[in-house]
């Protein structure tokens, strides 16, 4: 007798056999579980809970037509370029079993096949922290508005930490759609000085409003921030150091890589950056928080790192239905790639992350054909990918701000760049090691003269 290969045993198993149809205990509910559980949970940010099959069924038919279109679960990377860790896609097993179940008219089928629930922690996921530093007040989020608010408090370090991990905790699970916490200088001139050697400064360029900035209306333009004229604007060349955390719906938090720690200089302030989603009621507060995970004994082996490649120069003309905005990098050194984090507002359309080898070979790292402001993803590669010195990193980002972009705040305006979500933004996270540290972290550890890295 032949034995059937792996793969057959785990397809058949996954899909229905012919002539019964798949049922939501026995079939369905590990994939929605495993799937769509973290999201689609009571008291979380999702419409429904996949959790149990009277709340699941009426959702039916709308479950297949998202993952048919894989909007389901979110995730925007184009397969044919890198491997992600975190990758979200179904397979294409798992979308048949969906449609062939909602086809069938969505059975229950025999509650005793279902699977044990997930279990989900309630409170800290990686446990009590080492420190606490919350937004310092109960904010209550105004009804029927998207809103972005910003919070800048003290972390009250006398002395700079190492930390392992970081974790944000929102308050209130309902109305947090998504949340960063950057570490802040008390001024950006000293965030500049620290990033950015020799370049002009952006000062002239900037407008303060409260607690946000925007560049100027009738500050230079620059889309391409690969041209030869494009240095002489500050923050075209090299690279901001970047921020601490996010917290994305569903997501685990982040620990970092073993070995790798991130360093907060002593005084640090860290600013909360909190998407708050539309909400009817009034009433509502959030009261957000970020733990964090020292790094046991002294230094890290290796330091993680984030570089910010951003262009302030980007001019999108009113109604323009795709406008190229570009943004290089040359390595100063070796580097090993671990994530990327694309940011854009409304507009954002799609993002390329190219690489020009020093041999002239060119390779696409990321693809996001349709970018989507409403989840801020992060890519996490498999295997750190190494970059190496005098390669040039080149990053292409389309926007649409015409009518027929159906998150368009308002196509009659020229947008430059802007914290507020009806501007724009072009900025890149990217976490990365430097690639002679990773035995050794002496030589990049921080001094105790050099803040604010
Ligand atoms: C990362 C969190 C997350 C995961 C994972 C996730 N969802 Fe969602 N889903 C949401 C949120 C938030 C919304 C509401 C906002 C929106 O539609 O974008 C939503 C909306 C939906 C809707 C309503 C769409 C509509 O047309 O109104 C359906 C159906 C759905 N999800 C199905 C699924 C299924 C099926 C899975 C798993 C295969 C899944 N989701 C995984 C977060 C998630």
């Amino acid at each position: 007798m032949r034995t059937l290969p792996l793969f057959l045993i785990a397809i058949t198993a996954a899909a229905a056999t012919p002539g019964s149809a798949p049922t939501y205990s026995k079939e369905v509910a590990p994939i929605l579980f495993n799937r769509c559980g973290s999201c689609h949970r009571p008291k979380d940010i999702a419409p429904f809970s996949v959790l149990d099959y009277k709340a699941a069924r009426p959702w039916a038919k709308a479950m297949k037509a998202s993952v048919l279109a894989r909007k389901m679960p979110p995730w925007f990377a184009d397969p044919r370029y890198g491997h992600w860790s975190n990758d979200a896609r179904l397979s294409d097993a798992e979308i048949r079993t969906i449609q062939a179940w909602v086809d069938a008219g969505a059975p229950e089928g025999n509650p005793r096949d279902l699977p044990a629930p997930p279990k989900f922690v309630e409170g800290w996921q990686l446990g009590q922290p080492d420190a606490v530093v919350d937004i310092g007040t109960d904010y209550e989020v105004t009804p029927n508005e998207d809103a972005y608010e910003h919070f800048v408090v003290e972390t009250n370090f006398k002395e700079g930490k190492w930390i392992r991990a970081a974790e944000i905790k929102p308050g209130n699970r309902e109305v947090v759609h998504h949340a960063h916490v950057l570490l802040v200088s008390n001024d950006l001139k000293q965030m500049e000085v620290a990033s950015t050697k020799n370049a002009p400064t952006l000062q002239p360029y900037l407008i303060r409003e409260g607690k946000l900035s925007r560049i100027r209306q009738d500050a230079p333009i620059q889309n391409d921030g690969c041209a030869v004229n494009a240095p002489d604007l500050p923050f075209l060349t090299g690279f901001q150091e970047g921020a601490l955390a996010s917290f994305l719906p569903g997501r685990p938090p982040d620990v970092f890589p073993d070995g790798s720690a991130k360093w907060v200089p002593p005084g640090a302030k860290v600013e909360f950056v909190i998407h708050y989603a539309r909400v009817a009621d009034k009433g509502r507060r959030d009261r957000t928080s970020i733990g964090f995970y020292f790094y046991p004994g002294g230094e890290p082996q290796r330091v993680l790192r984030r570089m910010d490649l951003r262009n302030f120069f980007l001019h999108i003309p009113a109604g323009a239905p795709n406008t190229e905005v570009r943004r290089c990098y040359e390595f100063e050194k070796d580097k090993l790639l671990l994530s990327f984090t694309p940011h854009f507002h409304f507009r954002g359309k799609d993002v390329t992350y190219e690489v020009v080898r020093p041999n002239g070979k060119r390779e696409t790292l990321l693809y996001v054909p349709k970018y989507d402001f409403n989840w801020q993803l992060v890519y996490r590669l498999r295997d750190p990918v190494r970059i190496e010195k005098g390669s040039r990193m080149i990053v292409t980002v389309h926007y649409d701000n015409s009518p027929n972009n159906p998150g368009n705040p308002d196509p009659k305006q020229t947008l430059r760049w802007g914290d507020k979500s009806e501007e724009e933004m072009m900025t890149s996270w990217i976490e990365y090691f430097d690639a002679d540290t990773v035995k050794t972290a002496t030589s990049s550890a921080p001094s105790k003269s050099r803040s604010a890295r």
